[in-house]
């Protein structure tokens, strides 16, 4: 079974971000990956604070090596971003920075989702730019949420609707595929 992490990207007190990734951990859950969310607002990172450059690996901090070992771990990746002014959030470019051979070789679903109508479009593209140079493979299939309020309740539940979980089903679909394909790749050294 492919080990998953669904990272989301916000911190602040009463974030969004995570009642999705729960949807989108519980999608991928049945979808045949061991997959495992993580919160950054609870993972609690400081700014990146390594003096080595992560591709050497000699982290100096607790932090930086548990971290690492998590995402090493890991076969895929689905993002779960929000839209910051226009791009992705802070926090998750600084848990990205952390580490580099542990992105690599991998690929990445990713769900975008905003208040307005762009639904994280533009964060998408941002972060699938940056996390290329990492050689992490950011799938075409996306799955978009526009408006996210539609989709909260007052007890702050996100609950998805048929257009959303049949675009996490295509997305789920390509990433069984790439995780199969990028594992033969970093495998052959
Ligand atoms: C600092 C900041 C910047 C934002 N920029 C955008 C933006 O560029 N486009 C957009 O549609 N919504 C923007 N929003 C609204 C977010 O889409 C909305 O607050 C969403 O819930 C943020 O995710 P979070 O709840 O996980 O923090 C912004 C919100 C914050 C706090």
């Amino acid at each position: 079974m492919y080990k998953l992490k669904v990272i989301t990207s916000t911190v602040r007190p009463g974030r969004k971000g995570p009642a999705i990734a729960k949807w989108i951990t519980g999608a991928a859950n049945n979808h045949g990956f061991e997959a495992e969310m993580i919160d950054l607002g609870e993972l609690n990172l400081p700014l990146m604070n390594e003096p080595v450059h992560p591709a050497l690996k000699q982290y100096e901090h607790e932090h930086t090596k548990q971290w690492s070992a998590k995402i090493e771990e890991a076969d895929a990746f689905i993002f779960v971003t929000a839209e910051y002014n226009h791009s992705y959030p802070a926090p998750l470019k600084n848990a990205v920075e952390y580490l580099v051979h542990e992105w690599a070789y991998k690929p990445s679903g990713m769900v975008g989702y905003s208040i307005g109508p762009f639904a994280g479009v533009r964060a998408i593209m941002n972060l699938k730019a940056d996390m290329l140079a990492l050689k992490n493979i950011a799938l075409a299939e996306m799955v978009n949420i526009p408006q996210l309020n539609q989709f909260m309740d007052e007890e702050g539940n996100f609950t998805a609707d048929e257009r959303l979980n049949n675009n996490a089903k295509i997305m789920l679909d390509q990433l069984v595929r790439w995780t199969k394909g990028m594992k033969a790749i970093k495998e052959d050294k």
